[in-house]
């Protein structure tokens, strides 16, 4: 017996020990930590249980057979964050690169098969050079196995991905399927095509990292939800978004202790909007001044700033929060702020997540760049999310809020529960001065009587009482007791009932 036990344990070792020492320290040398060592850091201590730490590969060919790594480059299973359970696959670069056979794929997907099947999410940390060459067409056959789980559990469990090393050719469309991606600064970075085909095809000289590094997929192309400095501090932030979302599509998202009373009173929110229309705030002050602790996880904050996204909590639940920003373009809607708030929508109603929206937005961004890229079926996108999402939503309107965008913007026409405006608020189908120019065109050349006019549209339309005498507006409330307001209103709609018309699935503009 004890030969039997000293194997299993020489064993586990050859396993553990990855592609070797060498590997190991090229892997750090680049300011990486290993497969395992992610995982954990990413989980309760002691909590992961492995599967397949045995499993090999099968090719034969460009003489495979003599080395058949224990474990096939990627580290699978299952542990738990904070006590829940989660699945998780964490690829190993220095065992051939992490690179995809079929058995490797085959691991990923038998994790995936058991958290759709057991309900809890699944976190891949990808550090892979992609299909195993050696494998060829088997290899591509697998990604296309793990293409489907993640299709099949989208909107099921939630999904994230780190990328924290190479991810590149139709290997990212793992990733880009699943609901949050994150990527880590300098070391990682995903293509469809890298540096050296894009020049052949197109001449364009680029680097790996301005192709597709973490600044470029979180500024640039919003392939990525946030980047972080290091493996270390993405680890840790991963283990804080997963505090704020259900486990799966038919449970709720976890109740943590807090310690903020729901009822706070917070007297600067009577002085956040200036007195000057056009003058800009920061809506995020807002935001965490609301929220349980002042706790925001803020997703894409560096792509279209103009709108803001994220998870708080109130009275200990978490609700998603979307929100026009002022600061930037405005805060008018434009394609990217579009899409950016519609996917967060449908991740939030997709898992029962509350939806809290802040609004002051004066209308669409104008100009040929927008009208060309779409802005119709984008900024529908946006519009459909909203209407067809049946969690509660509780809408707070703090300044302008005109024309379409006021529509959007989760108003009480697309079935929110709760609309709530400050008395600062302006519901209207444009500004003042747009609105005269438009309706007195003759008077153009009399300023005065122009300047009359305006204050005579302001006086009727600069406030929420016309949206709110005809019900569109369920309350003017004080800015100070917003969280309390907007608390109590969520805490209403707990046990919130609500039905779409049976479809196959919709046919959101895509
Ligand atoms: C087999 C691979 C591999 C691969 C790397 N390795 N990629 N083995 N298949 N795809 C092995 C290397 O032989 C090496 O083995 C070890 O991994 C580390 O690789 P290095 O090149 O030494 O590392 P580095 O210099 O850091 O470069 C990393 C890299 C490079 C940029 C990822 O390895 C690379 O370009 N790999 C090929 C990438 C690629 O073209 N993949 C196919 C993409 S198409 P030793 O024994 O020396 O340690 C694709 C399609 C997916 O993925 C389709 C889905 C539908």
């Amino acid at each position: 017996m004890k030969d039997i036990l000293a194997e299993l344990e020489a064993r586990r070792e050859a396993a553990r020990a990855g592609g070797g020492e060498r590997r190991v320290q090229a892997q750090h040398a680049k300011g990486k930590l290993t497969a395992r060592e992610r995982i954990e850091l990413l989980l309760d201590e002691g909590s992961f249980e492995e599967f397949d730490m045995f499993v090999a590969h099968r090719c034969t060919d460009f003489g495979m057979e003599k080395d058949r790594p224990a474990g096939d480059g990627v580290v699978t299973g299952w542990g738990t964050i904070n006590g829940r359970q989660v699945y998780v696959f964490s690829q190993d670069f220095t065992v051939m690169g992490g690179s995809v056979s079929e058995t490797h794929a085959g691991k990923i997907c038998k994790i995936m098969d058991m958290a759709m099947q057991n309900g809890a999410p699944v976190i891949g940390i990808n550090d892979s050079g992609g299909a195993r060459i050696q494998e060829g067409v088997a290899s591509l056959a697998a990604y296309g196995e793990v293409f489907q789980r993640n299709i099949e559990a989208s909107g099921v469990v939630p999904q994230i991905s780190l990328i924290m090393g190479p991810c590149a050719g139709g290997a990212v469309y793992s990733p880009a399927m699943t609901d949050f991606i994150f990527m880590v600064k300098d070391s990682s970075y995903m293509f469809v095509t890298g540096p050296d085909v894009v020049k052949t095809v197109t001449n364009e000289v680029v680097t790996a990292e301005e192709l597709g590094g973490a600044s470029t997929h979180t500024r640039k192309s919003s392939v990525a939800d946030g980047a972080f400095e290091n493996d270390v501090e993405a680890l840790a932030e991963i283990r804080r978004l997963f505090d704020f979302l259900p486990l799966n599509n038919r449970q709720k998202a976890p109740v943590r202790p807090f310690f903020d009373a729901p009822d706070r009173i917070e007297p600067s929110l009577d002085t956040l909007v200036p007195d000057n229309p056009n003058q800009p705030y920061d809506m995020k002050e807002l935001i965490l001044k609301v929220a349980d602790e002042g706790d925001f996880f803020e997703i894409q904050k560096d792509f279209a700033a103009n709108i803001i996204i994220g998870f708080i909590r109130l009275e200990g639940q978490t609700v998603g929060v979307v929100a026009n920003q002022p600061m930037v373009l405005a805060g008018c809607l434009d394609i990217d702020a579009s899409r950016k708030a519609a996917r967060f929508v449908r991740f939030c109603d997709a898992f029962e997540i509350p939806i809290l929206t802040f609004v002051d937005v004066p209308g669409f961004l104008p100009g040929t760049g927008q009208e060309y890229g779409g802005v119709i079926k984008h900024g529908a996108k946006l519009l459909f999310a909203y209407g067809e999402a049946t969690v509660p939503k509780v809408t707070v309107l703090t300044r302008k809020t005109y024309g379409g965008a006021y529509v959007v913007m989760a108003s009480k026409h697309l079935k929110a529960d709760f609309n709530y405006a400050w008395p600062t608020a302006e519901v209207a189908v444009m500004g003042a001065k747009g609105a005269v120019e438009i309706l007195y065109r003759s008077e153009l050349g009399e300023p005065e009587k122009i300047a009359a006019r305006v204050k005579d549209y302001e006086d009727r339309f600069a406030n929420p009482f016309v949206a709110a005498e005809k019900g569109f507006i369920d309350e003017v409330i004080m800015p100070h007791s917003t969280r309390r307001r907007v608390a109590r209103a969520f805490a209403a709609l707990r046990s919130k009932k609500a039905l779409m018309p049976w479809k196959k699935h919709d046919n959101i503009p895509l």
